[in-house]
């Protein structure tokens, strides 16, 4: 059977949309999609064909593509991914463009390479890796999950970028110190929202907080004080419905410091900045 006789008898299944299917070709084929185009009359052997079959059946069963492939493009680069890191979302780079916006503030600048930046709840890495690519800091990065760290553990390798990665609950076992730059995408979805079948292999441990989405944050925000510099910023990622709950918690636990909201390119409320100096 060639390529494209494979590829339209799957297309004719209906069974999954057209460039998941090729997706799923490409990932079978161990070749990117423009691979495809050009070459419709490959032969493709038994054994592809099987390891095609195999991979839309995991697709069907709403497998992600990025867990079949076992990475992920963020940011311009790429990371490894598995079942035990959440997959990173384009959303999440309004976090990592308003860090480097922070940092390349000019008063920061001379002092940069002291500057402490955590990233809590790091999973795959991608968004304190995204940042030590573009900036120069003293970069850390926290997860309760040990199998998420050895993930982002291998991709700071992957791109050779030198990270502090410590095991913790929230704070718990983070060393006392001062972060001037604090970044957070800890879980924040309810019960509601995890019935959505598209995340359901993705582990509830990193989508999911109990008072309705909101229990982590609270934390969060409880323990964050003695880990701040004189000056700082915390970014974190929320549901575009919690920004009232959120803005009101960080001014009861941090009342001292100035909190905004910004929309992702949606328009949805996304990010809360929580500032001070
Ligand atoms: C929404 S995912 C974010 C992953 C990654 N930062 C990203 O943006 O793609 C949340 C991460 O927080 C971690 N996490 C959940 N509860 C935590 C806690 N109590 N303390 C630290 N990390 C936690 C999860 O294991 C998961 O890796």
């Amino acid at each position: 059977m060639t390529l494209k006789e494979l590829q339209q008898n799957t297309y004719a299944k209906n069974i999954i949309d057209s460039t998941e299917v090729d997706s799923v070709l490409s990932i079978a084929l161990h070749k990117n999609l423009e691979y495809l185009y050009k070459h419709p009359d490959k032969k493709i052997s038994l054994g592809t064909q099987k390891k095609f079959a195999k991979l839309i059946k995991l697709r069907l069963q709403n497998w992600p593509v990025a867990y079949l492939r076992k990475n992920k493009d963020f940011f311009g680069l790429n990371f490894i991914v598995n079942k035990h890191t959440l997959i990173p979302r384009p959303d999440s780079e309004l976090l990592v463009e308003e860090a480097l916006k922070f940092l390349n503030n000019s008063a920061l600048r001379a002092e940069l390479e002291s500057t402490k930046i955590l990233d809590m709840g790091t999973g795959s890495g991608c968004l304190i890796i995204s940042l030590a690519k573009n900036s120069q800091a003293k970069f850390f990065a926290s997860d309760i999950k040990k199998a998420a760290l050895k993930v982002a553990r291998l991709n700071a390798r992957k791109h050779q970028v030198k990270i502090t990665f410590y095991l913790s609950n929230l704070f718990k076992k983070i060393p006392e110190q001062k972060f001037t730059l604090i970044l957070a995408n800890l879980p924040y979805l309810n019960k509601d929202q995890m019935r959505e079948p598209s995340i359901s292999r993705e582990p509830k441990s990193a989508l999911f907080s109990q008072n309705n989405g909101l229990k982590h944050y609270e934390k969060f925000l409880q323990q964050v004080k003695n880990y701040l510099a004189e000056k700082y910023l915390i970014l974190l990622e929320i549901d575009p419905q919690q920004s009232e709950a959120i803005k009101t918690l960080s001014k009861k636990y941090l009342p001292e410091s100035q909190v905004d909201i910004l929309p992702d390119i949606n328009k949805l409320d996304r990010v809360v900045k929580i500032s001070l100096g």
